[in-house]
């Protein structure tokens, strides 16, 4: 199969005849693809718009049409040895909108064919997994069975009873109906979650991976041994009565709700009954920005006309019902194919290999790489450069590449090999074990120092507005900056020299230079890059030390004592700071007049001393002690004892003749003890 045809205009009907045939090939194949093996190997985006372009040129050229043109029935395939079930009306498909103006169409029309000012209308999730239909006979379930072709389904009723949300038996509350006939649908789907732990699992018994949760419910529902079946995580959400018996109803908005107390799980929590249009296409926007928390995967949302009466009215076009639309969310996946592999280096000496792609549109934005994360996951995706690839991009996530479509290699393509060395200073790569981790091991690598400058002048780090990555690119390669420390020592004319600086931005990007040097511990710590100490724990090291030169002499078990500290932090933490060329950056950007005030600093947390963080001042006459014996008791203690009163003072201890340093004390209300409750405060810690 070829890439994406590229299907010209046609010029004359002889080139529609060949494009609509073209079209429709591609589109069984796809279709193929889809329903037959559980693998697409195109979006749903993409194939939507074949089919588009195909009704397209059967609406210019209606004569050319064929009968079983894939536009003129639902698409669908059966696995014969499942067996087969004939619908007793058949399984359609939804017509799908992906913009407002085409909704609003959707509203117009129906309000124009019931002559109504407003339509309510039920609004739903649309899911994104499989189609099924469920046939209750006087409260039993008697076959299940997929959409297939539309008329004729697989038979997967005993697959369907290894589900758990799945009711083999109505229930029946007191007093209450059950139809004595039901034809029910549904979709059955798979978690997020559980599909991230399945494919998993996969990898490590060396099995295939399914593409998404959507095709590994619809493999596992459909395989021949209902023991696999049962194995699988498999969930169910009811969304429509094709008939019942015994029991009647007036809307759509009551079905769902009567439904659970059968027994048939739907999905109240999220769907929504709207008066209008208005507020269906709030609910489209609101489930959109909300969509990656939920557990389950979809792809838009469905709106269904309330009235059932309504529905009938309206009728059913050849493939679809004209009382509901699919308004499908900015579509977030799209097929490529992989240039190249280049290996990018990061501030902490990572490389990440990234796929440069033929450029794509992935929700309005214009995708040239992905990243493959690292080599583990290249062979485990088994991923070649030349491959043609399902690329996706969701929300601010990186874009990733989904899935190799091995069905489209025609044998040029390539593994790919990792360097061994760093592609941007040359120093040697070291790979993880686990093929998850591979760092350039160069001291001096110019990629990462540029990372590196970048992320300690950025905003949340050292704040220093002027320097992003397009300076740090001439610094490091005017060879201005060799280590972090230099930026503190840039001079004027230095930057004067360089491309676009002018006086102006000059002194400007001084004088943020200049500024940070008074930034707080807890935003230098973020922005030196230790490995794995985020902002967060930034902050909880500065509550727990009371300034850089306590952080230095921690040892390993001091930080590992730390409540939010674990061990691999610790490490990370104790190395990068007994690292020698670290110890040296930091001392020379202190020389330069870092002053590094401490405001989070929380006294009572730090250490484990009793009287650690503490400062006391002495006044008056002791009783029990010296001045130098109480002096030494409170600093074996780990308290700090000062001359004077000041900010800094935690408790005066007072004695008879107290003077001046008693109204300071008072003045700033400080607290002030006797020696005795000095001693009971060291007693009580
Ligand atoms: S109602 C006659 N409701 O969308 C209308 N379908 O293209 C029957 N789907 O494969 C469909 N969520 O599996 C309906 N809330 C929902 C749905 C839904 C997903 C799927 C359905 C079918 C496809 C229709």
């Amino acid at each position: 199969m070829a890439e994406m045809a590229e299907i010209r205009e046609p010029k004359d009907r002889h080139e529609a005849e060949a494009a609509i045939r073209q079209l429709t090939d591609e589109i069984r194949y796809h279709d193929w693809h889809y329903y037959v093996l559980d693998s697409p190997v195109i979006s749903d985006a993409e194939y939507d718009q074949l089919l588009a372009r195909l009704r397209d040129l059967e609406q210019r050229f209606p004569d050319l049409r064929d009968p079983d043109s894939p536009t003129q029935r639902v698409s669908g395939q059966v696995r014969p040895e499942l067996g087969t079930v004939r619908h007793p009306s058949p399984m359609l498909s939804l017509k799908s909108a992906y913009q407002e103006d085409e909704v609003r169409n959707f509203d117009k029309n129906c309000r124009q064919e019931l002559g109504r000012q407003r339509v309510e209308y039920v609004a739903e999730p649309k899911y994104d997994g499989l189609a099924v239909e469920l046939i209750y006979r006087n409260g039993r379930l008697e076959v299940a069975s997929t959409r297939g072709d539309g008329q004729v389904g697989e038979d997967v009723t005993a697959n369907v009873k290894t589900i758990r949300e799945v009711v083999p038996v109505l229930i029946t509350a007191p007093g209450e109906m059950i139809p004595s006939y039901l034809i029910v649908r549904g979709e059955v789907y798979m978690r997020k979650d559980e599909f991230q732990r399945l494919n998993r699992q996969r990898a490590e018994a060396g099995e295939s991976l399914f593409a998404n949760p959507r095709n590994a419910a619809a493999g596992s529902l459909r395989q021949l041994d209902s023991a696999i079946t049962a194995r699988r995580p498999l969930h169910i959400f009811f969304y429509e009565i094709i008939q019942v018996e015994g029991v009647s109803f007036t809307t759509h908005w009551e079905v769902l709700n009567i439904l659970p107390r059968w027994g048939l799980k739907t999905d109240l929590a999220h769907v929504q009954l709207c008066s209008s249009l208005e507020e269906a296409l709030l609910y489209h926007r609101q489930l959109e920005k909300i969509r990656d928390e939920l557990e389950y995967d979809l792809d838009g949302v469905v709106f269904k006309v309330n009235q059932l009466s309504d529905r009938e009215r309206l009728g059913f076009r050849t493939r679809d019902p004209r009382w509901a639309l699919a308004y499908k969310f900015t579509p977030r996946q799209m097929t490529s194919r992989i240039r190249a592999i280049r290996v990018q280096v990061g501030r902490t000496g990572l490389l990440t290999p990234v796929a440069e792609l033929d450029p794509v549109h992935i929700g309005g934005v214009e995708v040239k790489s992905a990243s493959l994360h690292n080599q583990s996951e290249i062979e485990r995706k088994d991923i070649r450069i030349g491959d043609r690839v399902l690329v996706e991009r969701a929300g601010d996530v990186i874009p990733y590449v989904v899935k190799p479509i091995k069905e489209e290699r025609n044998g040029s393509e390539q593994v790919f090999h990792f360097p061994e060395t760093c592609p941007v200073c040359g120093a040697a790569v070291v790979m993880s074990e686990d093929k998850k981790a591979a760092m350039c091991t160069g001291m001096t690598c110019p990629a990462q120092i540029k990372k590196r400058i970048v992320h300690f002048a950025s905003k949340r780090g050292m704040d220093i507005e002027g320097l992003g990555e397009k300076m740090a690119e001439q610094l490091v390669d005017q060879g201005l900056v060799r280590r972090l420390s230099s930026i503190y020592q840039l001079r004027r004319q230095d930057l004067l020299a360089l491309e676009r600086m002018g006086e102006k931005s000059t002194d400007n990007l001084l004088r943020a230079i200049s500024a940070s040097k008074s930034q707080p511990l807890d935003r230098f710590l973020y922005a030196l890059g230790i490995p794995l100490v985020g902002e967060h724990l930034a902050r909880v090291l500065a509550e727990n030390f009371a300034g850089l030169d306590e952080l230095m002499a921690a040892s390993r078990d001091d930080l590992d004592r730390i409540r939010e500290i674990g061990p691999a932090v610790a490490n990370s933490i104790a190395s990068f700071l007994a690292n020698p060329d670290n110890r040296a950056v930091i001392e020379e950007m202190r020389q330069a007049g870092l002053s590094l005030p401490n405001p989070h600093f929380k006294r009572k947390a730090a250490g484990r001393l009793p009287l650690s963080g503490r400062t006391f001042v002495f006044t008056g006459k002791l009783e029990r002690w010296t001045r130098e014996q109480a002096k030494a008791v409170v600093e074996s203690l780990g308290g700090r004892v000062t001359e004077r009163v000041s900010a800094d003072t935690d408790y005066l201890v007072a004695g008879p003749g107290a003077g001046s340093k008693l109204d300071e004390a008072k003045r700033r209300g400080i607290q002030i003890i006797s020696e005795d409750e000095l001693v009971r405060l060291i007693k009580e810690r």
